[in-house]
């Protein structure tokens, strides 16, 4: 029996495995290769990017988490079936990039899928999973984004669990994404196989567009409810908390097809729903204004707070063309957003006492203006041009 137990105690492993626990307490933050550059990365775009985010204050902000997405690799494994990083793309080899970036401050990430092939038709994981996750940790990875294309008949939470289990037995600390695009409720037990799970199909720069199954970001946000049956205020975010996150997508601010407008409430509703905070546009090249929202830390801190509740939309008046949103931050303090969902500018106001969870009286202030505003007794009004929002955060008065 005294040899025969630490055999057995080795066979065990894999059902004792687990996700990394302690990782992701507050929402991912980073950048990804996706939104922007698709198939045409490489070790030089991964090097300026990171050289920008140093220079932009991004990686200061929170953003540390690059992450290579979908065609990183050689189209076929080797000969062992070993996963090979495309050459050209990346001559130096990926072991030095995690170098790289570890020695500038950054987290490295990097995508596969759970499938036979990628979504872009690269070599999946599949019946690779235990090897995939030794490279993966030789090459130093913090963070594993892993998809769901070409998975065929596979049941995706037994699937996932496979990754899982293999990343915890290669022994590096990982944050585990998965993104199975909300199709098998992911939200229902995702929550012990990885950190942050996709809620829906793909997000692309659009308000409330739809091409073929990407999304604008307002459809996007209203599915949070409709996905979840017998959805109550908080729609998915009561799935949500530290260490364990609904994924609405990455961010598309500062993309062409959104209005500064639409960027700036984006990242607001983003931060509003406890949202991971990858950018994904090219931050080599931004707009002041855009590099100044993205590093905006009064905005960071909603989504960042501690307590890590998801908020939720507390008000929709169609005919008023606003919707309010609330989240329930630290300390007794909470966050409120209010959208003007109509097509031109308008006067909102907000009426606090309408607000049902927020109880009491508050100090307000006004985030993007900068500026004192008053308490709860008296309603705010502002004129907001069309999809943007107006970001309060209200700290309880002292009696
Ligand atoms: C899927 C994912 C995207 C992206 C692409 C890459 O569509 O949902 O986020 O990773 O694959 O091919």
């Amino acid at each position: 029996m005294k040899k025969i137990l630490p055999l057995l105690l080795a066979l065990a492993v894999p059902a004792l495995a687990q996700k990394f626990e302690g990782l992701a307490l507050t929402p991912p933050m980073g950048w990804n290769t996706w939104n922007t550059f698709a198939s045409n990365i490489s070790e030089d775009l991964v090097k300026q990017t990171a050289e920008a985010m140093i220079a932009n204050g991004m990686r200061d902000a929170g953003y540390v988490y690059i992450v290579l997405d979908d065609t990183w690799s050689a189209k076929e494994r080797d000969a062992r079936g070993d996963l090979v990083p495309d050459p050209k793309k990346f001559p130096s080899g990926l072991k030095a990039l995690g170098d790289y970036l570890h020695a500038k401050g950054f987290k490295f990430g990097i995508y596969n899928c759970a499938g036979a092939r990628t979504c872009g038709g690269y070599p999946g994981g599949r019946g690779h999973e235990f090897q995939d996750a030794l490279a993966y940790a030789s090459w130093g990875v913090d963070y594993l984004k892993y998809d769901w294309c070409d998975h065929g008949t596979a049941d995706a939470r037994e699937t996932y669990k496979i990754m899982r289990d293999a990343i915890h037995t290669a022994g590096r600390p990982v944050v585990f994404s998965l993104c199975e695009w909300g199709q098998n409720k992911p939200w229902e037990w995702a929550g012990e196989v990885g950190h942050l799970w996709r809620t829906t199909g793909d997000i692309y720069d659009s308000y409330d567009g739809r091409k073929g199954w990407a999304m604008g970001w307002k459809r996007i946000l209203d599915l949070q409810y409709s996905l979840v049956e017998g959805s109550g205020p908080d729609g998915l975010g009561r799935y949500a908390g530290p260490g364990h996150w609904n994924d609405p997508d990455m961010l598309e601010v500062g993309k062409e097809g959104l209005s500064f407008a639409e960027s700036r409430a984006h990242f607001s509703l983003w931060c509003i729903i406890a949202a991971p905070l990858m950018a994904g546009n090219d931050v080599r090249h931004m707009s002041p204004e855009i590099r100044d929202l993205l590093t905006n830390r009064d905005v960071i801190a909603i989504d960042q707070d501690p307590l890590g509740k998801q908020g939720f939309r507390a008000l929709a008046e169609a005919g008023k063309n606003i919707e309010i949103w609330v989240k329930e931050l630290s300390n007794g303090e909470w966050a409120v957003c209010a959208l003007n969902t109509g097509p031109t500018a308008a006067e909102l106001t907000v009426e606090w006492n309408h607000l049902w969870t927020i109880q009491g009286n508050f100090q307000v202030r006004d985030i993007y203006a900068k500026t004192a505003a008053g308490d709860t007794s008296k309603p705010y009004t502002a004129r907001v041009d069309s999809h943007d929002v107006l970001l309060f955060r209200l700290t309880p008065v002292k009696k």
